[in-house]
């Protein structure tokens, strides 16, 4: 079972990769070499490491938690000076303080301002200290068209949801009291489990969400102007009904359970639009599955590989869906696959993909990950996979079991930039496996940003930026504007790491 999974795994990889002999005399040898589709991506070495302290708090008193959901810097900020540089980075929370029950946590963007000062010396046996400062500015809370404050909590079991002209129905929950388990006047709130983040040349922001699954437009100052609904066949049933529960009790009534607990087609519980991207010329829109729909495998870890791409032409409004993929997602060792987190454009063919496994990082059962990649994908010889029949409710490109439908060609899946390399970790007294310290990596890496290491890029060296998303764990925590006090019960405090990996991309792409 776990040979034939990892013949498997590697049958899909038509790349070719080959790990650069390692060398400690030459500093300037690749950590690996990838040529996907023909063309040559090195992860030349990691570049810095920095972090947000897992009790910091934002403007409005909350724990600034969760921000590696999803992040976009703004490249017209980004700026060299010496062997320093800095630019501002929005950062993406998801729906809160989430591990013992979903929370009336109002979504909200942080801005922040960075500063990466290069560390040229560091080595594992005499490592340099963090080298990547982040300064908070300012937070951006998100409302609905109507200017009420979205929330995290899950929605309710079934409909009516709530709608709003020239609006699909809307993922919505109806909460008790103050939605935080004490006394209120209750309320109805369009309920979002934020994702993924595009920064728009105007100031405004695209997001994509785990509950719809969803994509939503909100303003500069972060009213919702538009929402994608995608295809039906990703849209949640149970007893063949829409219903965008999540299987996320909210945390003041713990033994609400859903039934079914999964839905029979559509998105997986918590499985939603976790990747989302644009080109930079703010055309077109792309946004991945975590991992495969129910229909189409996504009940089982083992099952759940194929997930779909979906491409919209966001260069007027409203959107137009335009195309339809599938994206073969990565095995790792016991044959389980590693869901993806994160998405970034290179080319209209070519995209980073951030695919890692779970249960493995700080405060975690197991410290060693196995999985925690940037890799590529390749869409140029994919099949168009949008058809009526396949974006129907129930439509599928899969069986139930995760087989793939014959005739449909898959992107092309190249492994690329391994996180969990030590050598390059430890270089910046951060490590993978071993002991439960601040050092450790955390579980979820769930974001990337590309920026220039020269002038505008044209030399192909970029940095790649990634936070982790450290579900808002601590012990000194604070929702609710900071009337809402709490402890996680793990008893951890888990800082947002940021960690920067410098590359080497093709000619001629400038993501
Ligand atoms: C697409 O197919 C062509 C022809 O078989 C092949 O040469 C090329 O490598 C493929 N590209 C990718 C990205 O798989
Ligand atoms: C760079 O790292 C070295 C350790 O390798 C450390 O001694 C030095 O202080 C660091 N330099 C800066 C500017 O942080
Ligand atoms: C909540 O309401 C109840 C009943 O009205 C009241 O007894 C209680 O003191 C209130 N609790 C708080 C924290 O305001
Ligand atoms: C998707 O489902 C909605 C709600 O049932 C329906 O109104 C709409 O026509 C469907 N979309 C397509 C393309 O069939
Ligand atoms: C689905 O049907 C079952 C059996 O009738 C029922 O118990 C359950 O509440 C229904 N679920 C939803 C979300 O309507
Ligand atoms: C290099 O790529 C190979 C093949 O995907 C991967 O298994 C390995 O972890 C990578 N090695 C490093 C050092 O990044
Ligand atoms: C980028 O910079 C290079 C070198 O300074 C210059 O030759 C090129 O025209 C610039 N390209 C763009 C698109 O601005």
């Amino acid at each position: 079972m776990l040979l034939l999974s990892r013949i498997a795994a590697l049958a899909a990889l038509s790349c070719i990769v080959a790990a650069a002999p390692s060398s400690k005399s030459h500093k300037s040898s690749a950590v690996n070499t990838t040529t996907c589709g023909g063309q040559t991506y090195v992860y030349q070495e990691m570049a810095g490491y920095g972090f947000v302290p897992g009790n910091a708090r934002d403007k409005f008193g909350d724990t600034l938690g969760g921000i590696g959901s999803s992040i976009a810097i703004d490249k017209n900020t980004w700026k060299k000076k010496g062997q320093s540089y800095s630019g501002i980075l929005w950062a993406l929370p998801d729906r809160g303080w989430n591990t013992q029950g979903t929370l009336n946590f109002q979504n909200r963007v942080h801005k922040f301002e960075i500063t990466l000062s290069l560390n040229s010396s560091a080595t594992v046996k005499s490592p340099s200290g963090p080298n990547l400062d982040l300064r908070y500015l300012d937070t951006v809370l998100f409302t609905d068209p109507k200017s009420i404050p979205v929330t995290g909590l899950d929605p309710d079991a079934d409909g009516p949801y709530l709608q709003y002209p020239g609006f699909p129905q809307l993922p919505s929950t109806t909460y008790t009291g103050d939605g935080f388990g004490n006394n209120g006047t209750g309320g109805h709130r369009v309920s979002v489990d934020s994702e993924g983040l595009i920064l728009n040349s105007d100031g405004s922001f695209w997001v994509s969400d785990e509950y719809g699954p969803y994509i939503y437009k909100f303003s500069p100052s972060g009213q919702m102007l538009d929402a994608i609904r995608p295809p039906n066949a990703t849209i949640p049933l149970r007893n063949n009904t829409e219903s965008f529960n999540a299987d996320s009790a909210p945390v003041y009534n713990p033994n609400f359970a859903i039934t079914p607990e999964d839905p029979s087609d559509g998105r997986a519980n918590n499985q939603g639009l976790e990747g989302l991207t644009a080109s930079p010329d703010g055309k077109k829109l792309y946004a991945l599955m975590q991992s495969a729909l129910n229909q189409e495998g996504g009940l089982k870890k083992k099952n759940r590989r194929y997930a779909r791409l979906l491409q919209y032409s966001i260069a007027s409004s409203p959107a137009v869906y335009e195309a339809e993929y599938v994206v073969p997602l990565p095995l790792y060792s016991d044959g389980s696959v590693a869901g993806q987190s994160e998405i970034h454009f290179l080319t209209p063919t070519q995209f980073f993909i951030l695919a890692r496994d779970s249960g493995a990082g700080h405060g975690q059962d197991s410290s060693e990950s196995v999985y925690r990649h940037i890799d590529i994908f390749d869409i140029s010889n994919a099949t168009d996979i949008k058809t009526a029949s396949n974006d129907a409710f129930d439509g599928a490109i899969a069986s139930t079991k995760g087989s793939l439908d014959k005739g449909i060609q898959a992107a092309t899946y190249c492994s690329f930039l391994d996180f969990n390399v030590n050598a390059q970790l430890n270089r910046f007294g951060v490590h993978n496996g071993g002991a439960q310290d601040a050092g450790l990596l955390n579980e979820k890496w769930e974001s990337i940003a590309t920026v220039p290491v020269n002038g505008n890029g044209s030399d192909g060296e970029y940095f790649v930026f990634s936070l982790s998303d450290n579900d808002f764990i601590t012990q000194d925590g604070y929702m609710d504007f900071g009337k809402y006090k709490y402890k996680d019960a793990s008893g951890f405090n888990l800082d947002n790491q940021a960690l920067v990996f410098k590359v080497q991309l093709p000619k001629g792409v400038s993501p």
